[in-house]
């Protein structure tokens, strides 16, 4: 770990969570904790909610979760590191410099510097993009019609035709050849050494979502090859989790993401207004980047070129966009090939009207498909009718298939019964006949045995850590090994040794944790609806007593049951074991019997 437990824990306990995340969200108080709208995804009722007493937050719609700094850190895309000194810095503590393991220390002493550098070089970019030197850039730019309050939002820049100015530049700054070299904004070459990467190109830097510059896109004045230069990845450089004006488009408060190719897309669409917009760098889309984008919308509509690359690399990002949850639209153009083009020839209000018309993804898809088959040939046009059904049985909500079913039969000329009757074929042929043909739209996913086992031994801790003084009627019966999953079982190990010792502290249990995706786990643990329940304060539980006592001596057993038969099942010939389950099993009867009273 990067600090000693003892500060982090100071750290966390000066800053209180409800205060921290109010400055970003605004939060009501309901019952004994705050909700709001999560700023991890967009939602319309708030089911994003803060618990001064446990020093948690949970979104019980997307499932972000975590203590103050797992907040910050997903907030801000802030390091641990980073967190820390920010949440430090608000609440007055002095950070150690020594107690930094040497290791951790060089390696965010780099990362720091690769992002001066960066930084550096955007400057001075910028400055040559406004002198002399630089005035064919600045003609470029202004032929592409662009603002200088545009220029100056995107921080554009110029890179002059000289080989190493701003190889010297850095050098005179003090930084070492080989982090210029590692920073990407220069080459090196046998015969002449160092040299610059970006000569006579108009420069594009590439912020982060906190509008650090971590690296740059160079495009060549006019034709020439190639097009456009990018910086390598470095370790600033993740092209596959950054998208190019998302440092904007993050708050612009639309409630969807315009995904395109270009930079220049980009631009022109911000400053026609469209300040949603983002871009790819220069690789294809990623599911790292349709996780980012989740945080801040749940519709993305895609801007891609209309010729063949594009329309597949649509078609790819509609299936990635999908999987993480995100439903996609596509925009129509024509006759213009993108963004810049359409806007530059027919305005902000037209492209308004195309992006309120754009596309459902699936009837493009559809449509595209199409493309491959001639309806006029009566062989090829059942091929045809047999694809889309096959491709209706992935709605697994027979709501939404139905949907699509009549409105695809209305489309390309076939009655919905028939269209029907393919997909009904499709499903039984593909083995998931009674998965997709229920009755009743029931849309609930059925659930493993495993799933519900988890899903109780959830409850238990939560139920613990909000009620903490249930934990001395449990503790004969409840051991750290009944919890079946391994990082329950860690957590519970922890939980109750600081029960036994009474310091229980939730959030801190959280910071033990330094997995991003093991924090969201714990703090989903210790906020599990008890929602058949419903109890919104202490008193309201204390007049529902009885019901919850025996609700709770039900989960009780439930934990302790999957824990006997989880182990029967895996404990083998082993004596011990088998000794140990017949224990359990006795415990098991006894607690069947046994009153737990909550008072
Ligand atoms: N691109 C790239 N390298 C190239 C060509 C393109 O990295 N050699 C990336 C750039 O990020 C570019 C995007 O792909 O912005 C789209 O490319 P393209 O459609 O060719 O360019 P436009 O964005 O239309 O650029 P412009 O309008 O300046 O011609
Ligand atoms: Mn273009």
């Amino acid at each position: 770990m990067y600090y000693p437990e003892e500060i982090v824990e100071e750290v966390r306990a000066k800053n209180d969570i409800v205060d921290v995340i109010s400055g970003y969200v605004s939060l009501k108080k309901k019952g004994g904790n705050y909700f709001g709208l999560c700023p991890f995804h967009n939602e319309k009722s708030a089911s994003f909610s803060v618990s001064g007493g446990k020093q948690m937050y949970y979104c019980f719609g997307c499932g972000a979760g975590g203590n103050v700094f797992t907040f910050i850190m997903n907030y801000e895309n802030y390091t641990f590191g980073e967190a820390i000194k920010m949440l430090a810095d608000k609440a007055g503590v002095q950070l150690p410099e020594v107690e930094d393991s040497k290791e951790n220390r060089a390696r965010e002493n780099r990362r720091q510097k690769l992002l001066d550098i960066n930084k550096e070089s955007a400057n001075y970019f910028y400055y040559q993009l406004r002198s002399p030197q630089g005035s064919v850039g600045m003609d470029y730019f202004k032929r592409r019609m662009l603002t200088d309050e545009t220029m100056k939002k995107f921080a554009l820049g110029y890179s002059n035709k000289t080989s190493n100015d701003l190889c010297n530049y850095l050098k005179h700054k003090g930084f070492s050849d080989e982090l210029i070299r590692e920073s990407g904004v220069a080459v090196f070459n046998e015969k002449y050494g160092m040299s610059d990467k970006f000569w006579n190109r108009v420069m594009f830097p590439i912020q982060d979502s906190n509008h650090r510059v971590i690296g740059f896109g160079g495009r060549v004045l006019g034709e020439g090859e190639p097009k456009y230069l990018n910086s390598p990845e470095t370790p600033v450089f993740d092209k596959s989790r950054n998208l190019y004006g998302l440092n904007y488009a993050r708050t612009s408060r639309k409630n969807n993401i315009i995904l395109c190719e270009g930079y220049m897309d980009v631009i022109a669409m911000h400053q026609a207004g469209f300040t949603q917009a983002v871009a790819s760098l220069g690789t294809s889309f990623t599911s790292g980047q349709a996780n980012l984008i989740r945080r801040y919308a749940e519709n993305v509509i895609l801007s891609y070129d209309s010729d063949g690359a594009g329309v597949k690399a649509a078609l790819r990002a509609i299936g990635i966009l999908k999987e993480a949850g995100v439903s996609g639209k596509v925009l129509n153009l024509e006759p213009y090939k993108d963004p810049d083009e359409f806007i530059k020839n027919m305005g902000a209000e037209e492209f308004q009207k195309r992006l309120e018309g754009a596309e459902n993804s699936f009837f493009y898809e559809i449509r595209m498909l199409q493309r491959d088959y001639d309806l006029a040939d009566p062989e090829s046009k059942t091929k045809f009718y047999n694809e889309i059904a096959r491709r209706l049985c992935h709605f697994s909500v027979e709501v939404e298939r139905d949907n699509y079913m009549d409105a695809i039969a209305r489309r390309y000329n076939i009655s919905p019964e028939s269209m029907k009757k393919l997909v009904i074929s499709h499903a039984a042929r593909e083995g998931m006949g009674s998965e997709v043909i229920r009755p009743k739209p029931t849309a609930a996913k059925k659930v493993t045995p495993q799933e519900s086992g988890e899903k109780v031994q959830r409850l238990l801790l939560t139920w613990i850590s909000d009620y903490p003084r249930v934990y001395g009627q449990v503790k004969q019966y409840i051991s750290p090994q009944d919890f079946t999953k391994e990082l329950y079982s860690k957590v519970a190990e922890i939980m109750f040794r600081e029960l036994e010792e009474g310091n229980f502290n939730p959030a801190a249990i959280i910071s033990m944790f330094t997995e991003e995706e093991q924090q969201r786990e714990v703090a989903q643990l210790f906020n599990t609806k008890l929602e058949h329940l419903g109890l919104e304060s202490e008193e309201e539980a204390l007049q529902k007593r009885t019901e919850m006592e025996k609700a709770f001596h039900d989960i009780v057993m439930k934990v302790k049951q999957n824990s006997y038969e989880y182990h029967m099942e895996n404990s083998g010939r082993d004596i011990e074991a088998l000794s140990r389950t017949i224990t359990a099993k006795k415990e098991l009867e006894v607690l069947a019997k046994t009153h737990i009273s909550l008072e």
